[in-house]
């Protein structure tokens, strides 16, 4: 069946918003549908609450036709058909996933069956119903000990260190394998560096489960009282202060990137620039929708440590954060940013909100809600 068009008015354009209901995704559903997207989202809920998507509702106000929802698994393929046939999607975004580094390593399995044979039962369904555009939620994980710094989207992949970081890279070779066996294939592999902060409302934001592994979220805990103390996983890396350096972007800018992303997969011949480094130009399809495989590192180009982090946030929250330094965490990398200049020149996107803002967002959704969407 021939592609979807994408090059049209976004009010007519039906979004499938895979994990739609998490940390990214229900920023993503903001702004799609501040864009004036429509939009269906599938979620399992094994990460995230519903709660999360009504709230999407409450910010951006829109009808319940502009926002559906279906509690169902990725890997179900009768109830991913019947979605497909229930709602006519031009796009997919994909978030669906499990991403927790450590947890992979202790499941495998798991992990490699959820986030590959999850995608693989999405894409075979989506082709069926004719729909061949991608955006993908890939990470600078696939990097590994980067070749260079910042990098760039040419800086080679290494291989991961866990089974998380391989899907990652593993799909990112089967999306583009999946274009090169058929020109129709329209996809954008978007390398995340460290999403955090929150929606401006404080209505949405992210929501580990347990004790956090991340950074930000963990220092969250602890400005609210739920947590002790930061630990700092090493004081001896080769960077100003010693600690660990990432490039921290606001969630919000990141999920204006998916909207920059799908703009771009529309986009005609003529109206963007040549796809560079690192992606596959393909031919103009005769719908006029842009065809290829686009890969955009999605950061803001500045590397924070971790004491900085903590730093702006307790400059947020307007109290001490305690911390102490702890050994080094096996797998961390010294120093991991970002050169954002492909996605600022073929999407027109860049990031806008700076680390305090990142901090003060994630204040406001922590404070306000002190136990996530505590809907589970
Ligand atoms: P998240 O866990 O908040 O969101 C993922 C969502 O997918 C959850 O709502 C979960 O319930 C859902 N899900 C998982 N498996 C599913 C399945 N089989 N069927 C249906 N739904 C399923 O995570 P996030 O931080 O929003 O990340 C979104 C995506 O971005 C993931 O693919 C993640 O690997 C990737 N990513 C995240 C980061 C990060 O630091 N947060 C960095 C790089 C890449
Ligand atoms: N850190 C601490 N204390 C903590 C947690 C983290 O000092 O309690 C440090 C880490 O050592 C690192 C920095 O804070 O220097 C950021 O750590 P995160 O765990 O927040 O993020 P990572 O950069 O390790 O990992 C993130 C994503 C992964 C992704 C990886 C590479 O969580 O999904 O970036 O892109 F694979």
């Amino acid at each position: 069946m021939a592609n979807k068009n994408l090059a049209q008015n976004q009010n007519e354009i039906t979004v499938l918003v895979t994990g739609g209901a998490g940390f990214i995704g229900s920023h993503t559903c903001v702004e799609l549908l501040d864009e004036g997207y429509r939009v269906v989202v599938v979620d399992n809920l094994s990460n995230s609450s519903a709660a999360a998507l009504e709230r999407v509702r409450t910010i951006t106000g829109v009808a319940d036709d502009r926002l559906r929802f279906y509690e169902s698994d990725i890997l179900n393929r009768d109830a991913l058909k019947r979605i497909f046939s229930e709602n006519d999607i031009d796009a997919i975004i994909h978030f669906a996933g499990f991403k927790a580094v450590g947890e992979s390593v202790q499941k495998p399995l798991e992990y490699y069956w959820n986030n590959i044979a999850g995608t693989l039962v999405l894409c075979d369904v989506a082709r069926a119903h004719g729909v061949k555009n991608i955006v993908f939620s890939s990470s600078a994980t696939v990097y590994g000990e980067p070749e260079f710094i910042p990098i760039t989207e040419a800086c080679p992949k290494h291989s991961a260190t866990n089974p998380y970081g391989q899907t990652k890279s593993m799909l990112e070779q089967i999306l583009t394998d999946l274009y090169v066996g058929d020109n129709e294939w329209n996809i954008v592999l978007l390398r995340y560096f460290n999403p955090i902060g929150a929606h401006e409302s404080g209505l949405i934001g992210e929501d580990p489960k347990g004790i956090p592994n991340n950074l930000l979220p963990y220092v969250a805990q602890v400005a609210v009282g739920k947590l002790e103390s930061v630990g700092v996983f090493g004081d001896d890396y080769d960077t100003p202060d010693g600690t660990g350096v990432r490039d921290y972007i606001h969630v919000v800018d990141l999920a204006r990137g998916h909207v920059a992303a799908l703009r771009w997969m529309g986009g005609k011949v003529g109206t963007g620039k040549a796809i560079g480094l690192g992606s596959i130009e393909g031919p103009t399809q005769t719908n006029g929708t842009r065809a290829g495989v686009g890969i955009f590192n999605l950061g803001t180009g500045t590397g924070s440590s971790v004491l900085d982090v903590v730093k702006a946030f307790s400059q947020a929250c307007g109290k001490d954060i305690p911390y102490q330094i702890k050994p080094r965490r096996a797998g961390d990398i010294a120093v991991n940013y970002a050169v954002c200049d492909k996605a600022r020149d073929e999407l027109d996107w860049a990031a806008r909100f700076d680390l305090s803002r990142m901090c003060a967002d994630s204040w406001r959704w922590q404070s306000n809600n002190p136990d996530g969407y505590n809907a589970r």
